[in-house]
């Protein structure tokens, strides 16, 4: 298992305990990919491809090989213009002006464990993992530039990661335009469907699936964020793949900015899954001596369905990006002041908030936006990150301490990317921003985006920061940041480097985020960008939740977390209970009903509770001490989709936790129909010769409940549900 090499043979076997990926050099030069999928063993396969001869349009590279042409041959990591016509995975720009790059086989290096990226977040190896890293080394010897192509393969996981490295290690610049992580071309196979998490704000990660046809589909941001439009994650189903059954080959990029995703099938058959950064506001000027990094891609093939995909993603997730004191502890129990008081608060308000949370078990105040600076709508006042001692006469630390007093802690919001053009700080410094000279700098919600690229910026924004988080005793921090890129362009960048500003933004995001978490390591850091429009790996290896998206009606929040946990673990998943109507979508849904979808993740309420009702008071309170009983199994444990909220008129998922013995099932039904039956539903995973008991005493084996399956009540109303609890007696 891990990484082997066959010296005759020339072919590289990469294997995970379900998993075999496997590549072969082809005349001592040519990387030829063979095969990515179920474990299979490989001492019969003389060649892991077939090479033959076809049609003068695929032309041959090799002057005496006729059976050679890059247009029918599965590629590892294509290059540009040499006869191969799909998408290359990188392109370069030559210092005579060329394009065309042939690095060929040179060597390559085995090791155990993994080295991280410096300056980029990765999925990470412990001593005891068994984890190999395989490196090979391609080389243009015309330019000196050497492609680096890395493979982890963590065994026990199921999972390789991919990424590549270019050096220049000849005397003119290179110039990098186009540098994906990984490239995958399936031989002769087109009849895949497409996956991807798509949106917008307030509506993230919802499930499209089409078939590829015979063409080419990209799957992309091109926001300079991971975004609310699309996750950066693409997977090819098999055919007649379910939640349960069927084949998935998985991609999802370790990255927070502009991506892309593509897959594309020739005329042969052969399908090409690629996965990167955007080559929109990309570029890199390679100097000599000098190398550059992708971001990391984590490859997922599951033969047990999407829940068998998510399962690998989910546990590789939190046991090998997520880091620091919080990766396994259950989290605190929220509430925002956001959705109940927007920027209209003072210091009593929040103390009345902080005085009725406690009386319900909640464990932790959060406030947010409005706190600092001149900043009483959104029209200013970001970058002025010092305390509005108007609303907050005795600072942070009067409120902090109040919290801690009645047993809660306290949390704060930030936005340290943006700055207000009317803030002190723009005063200061109007060229901190990303702006090209001479044009309009085009605002969205007010603001302007603060150069990240700058170290002059981030060492503003660290000390701004850490004097804030040192002034009261603040446990939790949410870290937001509300638009998208326009005029990307630095004032400290060359001309010829401007279209480095946008990844050198990213870099530099993640070089202070680095910081401030290292500097503050038990504080509970969670990632927002506007809800959901920046959920993904690259933000969690810094801060281990988000919040999940700004729409917090309860079955618009079905769909969201539901495509969301494709890939991430409900404890990553900010879920809050708020107020009705809806103030999204002016939705009425019942109390139970938000507080189930909210409790399927990790929970937190954003309402007014003042205004709540002495009986709804109890029933949250009811609700807190139920979380707090399945708490570690919502976090901590497996996760699992039952009935799809796309496809029917209800909604169920369960959980079950890390030690088998607790499950606990929800189900939600939509739109209340007459003449309706008791719904039934048959659970999953579930040890078929254990004894399960529910609340109510009844016992029932595995067996029973994954085949006969388990009643439950009768449903009344529009958006309905309800929450079972079992314990494994057996
Ligand atoms: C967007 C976030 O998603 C909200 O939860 C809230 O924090 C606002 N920003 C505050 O401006």
């Amino acid at each position: 298992m891990g990484v082997s090499f066959n010296q005759d043979r020339k072919q590289f076997h990469l294997s995970t305990i379900n998993t075999s990926y496997l590549m072969e050099v082809v005349l001592d030069r040519h990387l030829v990919h063979g095969y990515w999928g179920k474990r299979i063993h490989t001492p019969d396969l003389k060649c892991f491809v077939d090479l033959y001869e076809v049609c003068s349009f695929s032309p041959n590279p090799e002057k005496n090989h006729k059976s050679i042409s890059f247009d029918t041959m599965p590629r590892e990591y294509p290059d540009y213009g040499r006869s191969d016509y799909q998408s290359p995975a990188f392109e370069v720009r030559l210092e005579d002006g060329s394009h065309v790059c042939a690095p060929v086989y040179k060597s390559h290096r085995i090791y155990k464990g993994k080295e991280g990226i410096e300056g980029m977040p990765s999925l990470y190896a412990c001593e005891d993992d068994v984890v190999e890293t395989l490196e090979i080394s391609l080389v243009d010897d015309l330019f000196g530039l050497e492609v680096i192509l890395h493979y982890s393969v963590y065994e026990a996981y199921d999972v390789i990661t991919r990424r590549v490295t270019f050096v220049n290690r000849g005397n003119g610049s290179i110039q990098l335009k186009k540098a994906l992580s990984a490239n995958v071309d399936f031989y002769q196979n087109h009849d895949f469907e497409l996956m991807n998490l798509y949106g917008g704000w307030a509506r993230e990660r919802h499930i499209s699936k089409i078939p590829i046809g015979h063409s080419t589909h990209v799957v992309d941001s091109k926001r300079g964020a991971s975004s609310h439009e699309q996750n950066p994650f693409i997977a090819l189903l098999g055919p007649k793949t379910t939640e349960h059954v069927g084949e998935v080959y998985a991609m999802n990029l370790i990255y927070s900015g502009s991506f892309m995703g593509e897959v594309s099938v020739n005329s042969y058959g052969g399908t090409r899954m690629q996965m990167g950064m955007n080559t929109i506001d990309f570029e890199w000027d390679l100097l000599p001596s000098t190398s550059f990094d992708t971001p990391e891609v984590v490859m997922v093939y599951s033969h047990e369905g999407l829940n068998g995909m998510s399962k690998i993603f989910h546990k590789i997730y939190k046991d090998r990006l997520c880091r620091g004191h919080w990766q396994d502890k259950v989290r605190p129990i929220r509430i925002n002041n956001w959705e109940a008081t927007y920027f209209d608060f003072d210091e009593q308000k929040i103390k009345t908030l902080i005085d009725e949370s406690a009386n319900l078990g909640i464990e932790l105040m959060v406030l947010d936006d409005g706190w600092f600076g001149q900043r009483d709508s959104d029209s200013s006042g970001l970058g002025d990150w010092f305390v509005n001692k108007e609303k907050l006469p005795g600072g942070l630390e009067a409120l902090a301490d109040y919290a801690n007093e009645k047993g809660m802690d306290f949390g704060l919001w930030f936005e340290p990317e943006m700055v207000s053009p009317d803030s002190a700080l723009y005063k200061k410094h109007p060229n901190w921003c990303l702006h090209v000279p001479n044009r309009d700098r085009s605002e969205a919600r007010n603001q302007l985006i603060l150069d990240m690229g700058r170290a002059d910026v981030r060492n503003y924004l660290f000390s701004a920061l850490s004097q804030v988080l040192k002034s009261a005793s603040i446990r939790y921090v949410k870290w937001d940041m509300n638009r998208n890129m326009t005029e990307v362009g630095s004032a400290i960048l060359a001309t010829n480097k401007q279209k480095e500003t946008s990844h050198r933004y990213i870099l530099g995001l993640y070089n202070l985020l680095d910081k401030i978490t290292k500097a503050f390591p038990d504080i509970l850091f969670e990632s927002c960008s506007g809800g959901g429009g920046r959920f993904d790996p690259g933000m969690l290896y810094y801060m281990p939740q988000t919040w999940t998206s700004d729409d917090t009606d309860s079955y618009e929040r079905l769909k969201i977390q539901w495509g969301t946990s494709m890939l991430y673990p409900p404890i990553t998943m900010g879920a809050h209970v708020s107020e009705i109507p809806n103030h999204q979508v002016m939705r009425m849904t019942p109390l139970h009903t938000r507080a189930y979808v909210a409790m399927a993740a990790n929970l937190g309420f954003e309402l007014d509770l003042t205004k709540l009702s002495d009986e709804e008071k109890s029933v949250v309170k009811s609700h807190i001490d139920q979380y707090k009983r399945i708490r570690k199994t919502v976090q901590l444990g497996e996760f699992y989709r039952l009935i799809s909220p796309y496809e029917n008129n209800c909604t169920a998922w369960m959980f079950q936790s890390k030690d088998k013995n607790q499950v606990v099932l929800f189900y939600y039904r939509h739109l209340a129909k007459p003449n309706d039956l008791e719904p039934k539903i048959k659970l999953h995973y579930l040890d078929p010769e254990g004894l399960y008991r529910l609340e109510d005493g009844q016992q029932f084996y595995g067996d029973t409940l994954m085949n006969f399956g388990l009643r439950l009540p009768t449903m009344t109303g529009d958006f309905d549900s309800v929450m079972v609890i079992l314990d494994k007696v057996k």
